[in-house]
């Protein structure tokens, strides 16, 4: 049986990003368990021209699990919650803060249902791009970066990442940062549809596809309370333009690799929210259906 403490540091879903936490923490001696879906010995992360190997191994077996942790950490796709409910159920308790690493801005409302009453989630955006390699290594691109909101549960996850390059910033405008982030997903969820990189985003075409698409995502983001200027599609569009042209995104390489995409928490969110708040999502209600299409099938 694994026996944790509560001043244990557990990680769901050891994958891009659960490895490159779990890396940051063995660094600075807060060697954090590993729970996944794949049983693995140990994990490589690459920074730089440094590797990191984590002890594992990296545990399989929920029903071996017999305590909560003080702090943990989900880094399973959102398309993946429903299978990490059972590590949810064992790993949380009501001392238990736990983080999500995921994209959107419905963590809280998608895992609290699969932790049990007083265990805090606290949703983060994650900011730094990491990716397996052909060899189950993980390479970190960028910097290492977490934006929580300033709240409940948010210091118990800045106390167990500080010292560790990976920056905590706490936000007190936590659902601008989110819906910010959103945007940029959901422009890059066109990448998914056409199959093409960053460098597609140079033809005039895609470019005002883009504009008209990310002004009904603002429309609905700021009828969600985010407080959103008007230049931010603008601002958008030109990094996917200053970025290189080979650029690309988490959700056209599960495309690529034939595994179900996140479209419904990146893209469908704007068409099921703008229907709650009586907003018209015309361009968005195209690209949610081709991008679930896309991904979900059937053939
Ligand atoms: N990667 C990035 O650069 C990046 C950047 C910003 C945000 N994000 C977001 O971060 C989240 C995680 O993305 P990621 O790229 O790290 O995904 P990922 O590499 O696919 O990692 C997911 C991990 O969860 C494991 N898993 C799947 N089902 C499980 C289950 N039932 N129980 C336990 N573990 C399970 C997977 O195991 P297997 O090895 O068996 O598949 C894999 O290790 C996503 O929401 C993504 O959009 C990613």
């Amino acid at each position: 049986m694994t026996s944790l403490r509560m001043d244990d540091v557990a990680i769901i879903g050891p994958g891009a990003i659960g490895s490159t936490v779990a890396a940051v923490l063995h660094e600075v001696g807060r060697t954090p368990v590993l729970y996944g879906r794949t049983a693995r010995d140990d994990l490589e992360v690459l920074v730089g021209d440094e590797t990191i190997r984590v002890p594992g191994p990296v545990r399989t077996d929920p029903v071996l699990v017999d305590g909560a942790a003080a702090t943990v950490f989900l880094a399973v796709k959102a398309t993946q919650v429903d299978g990490a409910a059972p590590w949810l159920a064992k790993l949380c308790g009501p001392e238990t803060v736990l983080c999500v690493l995921q994209n959107g801005v419905e963590q809280v409302a998608m895992v609290s249902p699969h932790v049990p009453a007083g265990t805090v989630v606290v949703p983060a955006v994650v900011w730094f791009p990491a990716q397996a390699q052909p060899d189950g290594s993980v390479r970190l691109r960028g910097s290492a970066r977490l934006t929580l909101p300033d709240g409940t549960g948010a210091d118990r996850v800045a106390e167990t990442l500080r010292g560790t390059r990976c920056t905590v910033e706490l936000a007190s405008d936590f659902r601008s940062v989110a819906w910010r982030k959103l945007l940029q997903n959901a422009a890059a969820g066109l990448m998914a549809l056409t199959g093409r990189r960053a460098g597609m985003f140079a033809r005039a075409d895609i470019a005002e596809l883009t504009r008209v698409y990310l002004r009904e995502c603002l429309r609905v983001a700021r009828a969600e309370g985010a407080q959103l200027e008007d230049d931010v599609p603008e601002e958008i569009l030109a990094g996917f333009r200053a970025s290189p042209a080979d650029l690309s995104t988490s959700i056209l390489t599960d495309r690529e690799a034939g595994r179900a995409m996140e479209w419904d928490i990146r893209n469908g969110v704007v068409s099921r929210l703008g229907r709650v708040h009586g907003i018209p999502t015309p361009t968005s209600d195209v690209v949610t259906a081709l991008l679930a299409a896309t991904s979900d099938g059937p053939r």
